[in-house]
């Protein structure tokens, strides 16, 4: 039986800095943010939109396209938890109006959350192959005004339906983890930034993913030349493109072509998004799948890669009639709508977003009606 991905969503805030406009106002070549870091747009977050709404947008749009009974298992995957005790999940199971019989619960080890969540399904529809499962990562990525990171931010979800027979990515058995403890990305309880030694991390990127790249061909008896595309966990661009390089360092001119050409598909939406940490991965599959033209059968290396540190290569196939299953015209509207804020926009918004709203003070979204929002807190409970 082959259990894997039937449905995906993105949702992206309905605002944007244009990396150009963010050069100029930190006195940066252009250049640098635009080819150095590879990133051109980076979605930003007002105060209304948090990790369980954007998670719940990100569901929404292919909620009206499954069977809702089915679902047994939730799993939210994040690294902008909203409380310390009770699970993101259950916001969205509410919002949903899931019944009241799946599990659910929040997993968190930095980006690896949601692919952390999509293991976790995945054997759960393997016990349970009339059952399907909701698997969600969702995330904002915080750096700091004037920041080294600050290039690297961005906002956003993606969420994924996983089930027996899947009708878009069917996963194969097997993987290759590897992890240490180590200080490269962290965030502490009492700061809504992340900490970062950023050379460092890219660094450990890199080390995970030829060790987990090289040992998962080796198990699987594959040569790199097997893969039509390799995609990365993309905190931006640039870092994807380097891991891409050390995957194809001893190979011909043509499969050095076939992956550089599947792996500039799969950056289109991460380049204009931004870093949206656990969904980023999956972001960079979606991007795959509207963008690569890759035919039913493709195989599909997913590198995943969580600081602190985790990293892990499994691989999947592209099944028939895939291309029905995304949306790249509705995508690129979600894009097109969000509004471009200057600068000193972005940063008043970001300065606010840092504060939570006082209890019982109403929130009010400008985003588009039918769009879920953090509405503010009322004795200190979310609305
Ligand atoms: N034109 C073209 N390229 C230029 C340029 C110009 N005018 N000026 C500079 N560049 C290039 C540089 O040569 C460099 O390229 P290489 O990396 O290929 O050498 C690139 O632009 C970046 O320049 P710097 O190294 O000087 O950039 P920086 O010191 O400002 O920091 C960073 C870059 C370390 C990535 C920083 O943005 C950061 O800390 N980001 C957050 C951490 C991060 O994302 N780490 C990724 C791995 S961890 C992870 O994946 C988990 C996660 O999601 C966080």
């Amino acid at each position: 039986m082959r259990v894997g991905i039937d449905k995906i969503g993105l949702f992206t805030p309905n605002k944007y800095v244009d990396m150009v406009d963010l050069a100029h106002a930190r006195n940066e070549d252009p250049n640098k943010y635009l080819i150095g870091i590879g990133q051109s747009e980076m979605s930003v977050a007002d105060q209304t939109q948090d990790a369980v709404s954007m998670g719940i947008n990100a569901t929404m749009k292919y909620i009206d396209r499954i069977d809702k009974d089915k679902i047994g298992l939730l799993v939210f995957g994040t690294e902008s938890g909203i409380d310390q005790s009770k699970s993101a999940s259950l916001f969205v199971k509410t919002a949903l109006k899931l019944k009241p019989e799946v599990r659910t619960f929040e997993v968190k080890e930095a980006c690896f959350g949601l692919t952390a969540a999509l293991m976790i399904a995945r054997d759960f529809v393997r016990v349970h192959p009339d059952k399907t499962a909701m698997v969600i990562g969702s995330d904002i990525a915080r750096y700091g005004i004037g920041t080294a990171g600050e290039v690297t931010q961005g906002a956003g979800s993606v969420s994924m339906l996983i089930k027996a027979d899947p009708a878009i990515l069917a996963l194969n058995d097997g993987h290759s983890a590897y992890s240490e403890d180590i200080n490269d990305f962290w965030r502490p309880n009492d700061s809504k930034l992340a900490m970062v030694d950023g050379k460092y991390s890219t660094q450990v990127y890199l080390d995970f993913f030829s060790k987990t790249f090289a040992d998962y061909k080796k198990q699987k008896k594959l040569e790199t030349n097997d893969f039509d595309a390799i995609i990365y966990h993309l905190p931006f661009t640039k870092m994807g493109l380097k891991a891409n390089r050390l995957a194809v360092a001893d190979q011909d001119e043509a499969t050095t072509e076939k992956l550089q050409n599947s792996f500039d598909a799969s950056k289109q939406l991460s380049r204009r998004v931004g870093n949206i940490y656990t969904a980023s991965l999956y972001m960079s599959l979606l991007s795959l799948l509207e963008n690569g033209n890759l035919p039913a059968g493709a195989l599909v290396g997913l590198f995943s890669y969580g600081s602190g540190a985790m990293g892990e290569l499994y691989s999947g196939n592209l099944v028939e009639g895939y291309e029905k299953e995304v949306n790249a015209a509705g995508d690129e509207k979600m894009l097109k709508r969000r509004q471009k804020v200057s600068v000193p926009e972005y940063e008043e918004i970001f300065n606010t977003a840092l504060d939570d709203p006082e209890d019982n003070e109403e929130l009010t979204s400008d985003d588009e009606k039918g769009t879920w929002y953090f509405a503010g807190t009322k004795g200190n409970i979310r609305q």
